[in-house]
């Protein structure tokens, strides 16, 4: 146990002491309690509201590195200070973890000063640092090209390195696979503060870090990634349906529909509804790789209940695609959209995530709308179809598993505002319920789970002890058969367990 006013100034004279020949002193990336920029360092890259609050423990240093040798001090000094580490880049972990723990004192090395993102169009890949969020990352390649793209997330301001860390689905998902599927290379550090790249690290470890989930393996620094080619023009639509038009038998027709059609097509499916508004609304958002005259045919032929026409549907480069989808259709192209640093939910939510094999009755949706109606402030469902390239990739190609079968995957969301612990309890519950309720219809044997989707009702690891089988419990829903090669990569890169957090892979000893 580590009494932390103990500890403090040692702390500190370490990493002075280890970056001593650091020409950007490290003092000036340190950020304790007492600095006037703590908390503000802190909640830039907060995204989920409901970890920032007075009763969030805090970590009693910051270190926000400019360069690699910032990181390996750290490591040494936490190492020999007992002190934990969290590693943060974009900051939205639905937990909170790459900013809170449940067993204070622990140091954040928060990435965001390591953004940089480097295209080079003749080999169709890109060196992008972990710190940078996937709008810079999409910036960089549109600003280059109007014919290459990265298939990641639809938000901005996720971070490369927890997405990339845990798969990463986005609009290009169906023709081109997850994030992680398309990373050629990395730089991590290691638990004995070695660089390592793809070839000294080896093919496991570098099969462990695309996708078995972040802070557990080391800390990457930087992917080298493939970049995919795309039109130059392509068609976006959104169309929206509400319950009185129709929206039940839309959702019930679409996860029939939505995985069947040419994989050049994504049709999104997000539900809403807030406390502010009457009825819940039907979002089907679309992305084609392609000209709207191929688009509306297949769509009327596909299907036509959804009634899409020609005005409804905007061509453009694919970078303004991923412009259209983030700033929700209104029309503002601006790059602005893709540098933000605003969060585009900022309120406090809970969410999880389903795999679907099978298409929910009819009577399933009338019951989710129902639900939805009852006394919560904002709800948000996100329905992504799969098949096309995810149903050909192996599912022990990389550590994220839910590949052939996979119908549809959709998520749920519930946000607030209020910040009384009673109206959090009431959103939580009723999340839970609706969880809960969910269960029959969702996969099964597992009930497969998204690591990027972190729920920590899932299970967690008890701080200090945890062991393979008390892992298994989240772990093979988010890995199925990979999480047993998980800890064994695991047990041979970091047999103490000091990259470690409420739900990441254990090594067979601890
Ligand atoms: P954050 O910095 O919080 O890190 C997440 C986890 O990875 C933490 O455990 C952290 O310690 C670890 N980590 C971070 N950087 C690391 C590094 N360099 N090395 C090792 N470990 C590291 N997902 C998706 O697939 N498609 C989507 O469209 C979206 N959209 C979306 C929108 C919003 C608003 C939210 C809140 C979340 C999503 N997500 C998503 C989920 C998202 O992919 C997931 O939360 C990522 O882990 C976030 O990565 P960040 O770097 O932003 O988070």
């Amino acid at each position: 146990h580590v009494t932390w006013g103990d500890t403090h100034e040692d702390f500190l004279h370490c990493l002075a002491l280890y970056s001593s020949n650091d020409p950007n002193s490290i003092s000036k990336v340190i950020y304790t309690p007492c600095n006037t920029s703590y908390s503000s360092v802190l909640q830039s890259r907060i995204e989920n509201l409901r970890f920032n609050t007075s009763e969030t423990p805090k970590p009693v240093v910051i270190v926000k590195p400019t360069n690699v040798s910032q990181i390996q001090a750290t490591i040494k000094c936490s190492q020999k200070h007992s002190l934990p580490i969290r590693i943060r880049s974009g900051g939205h972990d639905l937990e909170g973890l790459s900013y809170v723990s449940s067993t204070p004192p622990f140091v954040v090395i928060d990435l965001a000063n390591l953004r940089t993102v480097t295209v080079d169009v003749t080999s169709k890949s890109a060196w992008v640092q972990s710190g940078a969020t996937l709008g810079e990352i999409y910036h960089g390649i549109g600003m280059k090209s109007r014919t290459l793209a990265f298939p990641a997330g639809i938000c901005p301001t996720v971070g490369a390195g927890g997405h990339f860390s845990g798969g990463g689905y986005g609009l290009l998902l169906r023709k081109y696979g997850l994030a992680a599927d398309n990373i050629i290379d990395a730089h991590l550090i290691d638990v004995n503060g070695q660089i390592l790249n793809r070839a000294s690290m080896g093919e496991d470890l570098f099969w462990a870090i695309r996708g078995g989930g972040g802070n557990t393996f080391g800390i990457v620094i930087a992917w080298k990634i493939n970049l995919v080619p795309v039109p130059p023009v392509v068609t976006v639509f959104s169309v929206s349906r509400t319950l009185e038009q129709n929206a039940t038998k839309l959702f019930h027709r679409w996860q029939y529909v939505a995985n069947m059609f040419p994989e050049e097509l994504m049709i999104q499916l997000m539900i809403k509804k807030d406390s502010s508004s009457p009825t819940i609304t039907a979002f089907f958002n679309a992305l084609f790789l392609g000209g709207v005259d191929t688009l509306i045919p297949l769509v009327k032929e596909g299907f036509p209940e959804l009634g899409v026409m020609k005005e409804d549907c905007k061509e453009m480069s694919w970078m303004e695609a991923q412009i259209s989808f983030a700033s929700g259709f209104t029309g503002n192209l601006s790059t602005d959209v893709l540098l933000t640093n605003t969060s585009i939910f900022p309120h406090k939510f809970k969410q999880s995530i389903d795999y679907f094999t099978d298409p929910v009755p009819l009577a399933v949706i009338e019951e989710i709308w129902k639900r939805i109606g009852e006394n919560v402030e904002i709800v948000w469902l996100f329905l992504t179809p799969f098949g096309g390239r995810m149903s050909e990739i192996s599912e022990s190609s990389i550590p994220y598993p839910h590949r052939a079968g996979i119908l549809y995957q959709m998520g749920y969301e519930v946000g607030w505002d209020d910040g009384s612990a009673d109206t959090s309890q009431r959103h939580i519950n009723w999340f839970r319920r609706l969880y809960s309720y969910m269960t029959p219809f969702a996969s099964k044997n597992p009930r497969r789970a998204y690591v990027n989707y972190r729920d920590l009702d899932l299970g967690t690891n008890l701080p200090g002890h945890t062991s393979y089988e008390t892992a298994s419990i989240w772990g093979v829903k988010y890995f199925k058969n990979n999480f047993r090669k998980l800890v064994q990569v695991k047990t041979a890169v970091d047999p103490t367990n000091y990259f470690r957090n409420e739900q990441s892979v254990p090594p067979f000893s601890s």
